[in-house]
């Protein structure tokens, strides 16, 4: 089985998807190391809109301008409920975002498990894509995560800051 190193290096944000659906079952087992992410105080302050109706997603497009995002056969809309989520109470900081992180996080790695590739966005039109969806006041959507089968299966080498830059051992 692959370990997670593996899997995290072979993760990479996708932007040219096959058009071949993504089965229900398979986003069905996404959703699911999803709603397993941990969250402050497990107040879980997620939903997970699954956009794969032709329509809908067309219009979704909208709200994120981008040729290759069009390629995208679904997309969950990651949304944070500000009303759901832990307030710390020291200094009121919402964790909301840190819970959608994780979460978003997770189902980059379950598709990439899945043979499935994905894209964190979050420079999309917000108001214009909480307005597509109808969600509720204090429901934000925070992640658009495209997912989708990759057209070759080339990974791109990963660029990152070295050990020695970011860890500080004390
Ligand atoms: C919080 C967050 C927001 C991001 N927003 C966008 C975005 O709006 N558009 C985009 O093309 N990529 C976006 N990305 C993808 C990053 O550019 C990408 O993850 C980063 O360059 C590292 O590359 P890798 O994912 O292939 O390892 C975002 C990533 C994160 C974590």
């Amino acid at each position: 089985m692959e370990n997670l190193l593996t899997l995290a290096r072979r993760r990479y944000a996708l932007r040219n998807y096959s058009s071949q659906p993504v089965p229900d079952e398979v986003l069905r087992y996404i959703l699911e190391v999803a709603r397993m992410a941990p969250s402050a105080v497990n107040y879980q302050p997620w939903q997970f809109v699954v956009v794969r109706d032709g329509i809908l997603l067309q219009q979704l497009r909208k709200v994120y301008h981008r040729e290759w995002f069009d390629t995208a056969p679904c997309c969950i809309v990651v949304c944070g409920n500000h009303n759901e989520s832990w307030h710390r109470a020291s200094d009121g900081k919402d964790h909301c975002d840190i819970d959608i992180a994780i979460a978003t996080e997770h189902i980059a790695l379950a598709a990439a498990e899945c043979g499935l590739g994905t894209c964190w966005v979050c420079n999309f039109d917000i108001e214009a894509c909480a307005q597509l969806l109808q969600l509720l006041h204090g429901i934000e959507p925070m992640v658009l995560m495209p997912i989708g089968y990759p057209v070759n299966n080339e990974i791109p080498e990963k660029k990152r800051k070295s050990i020695d830059e970011i860890v500080q051992w004390r």
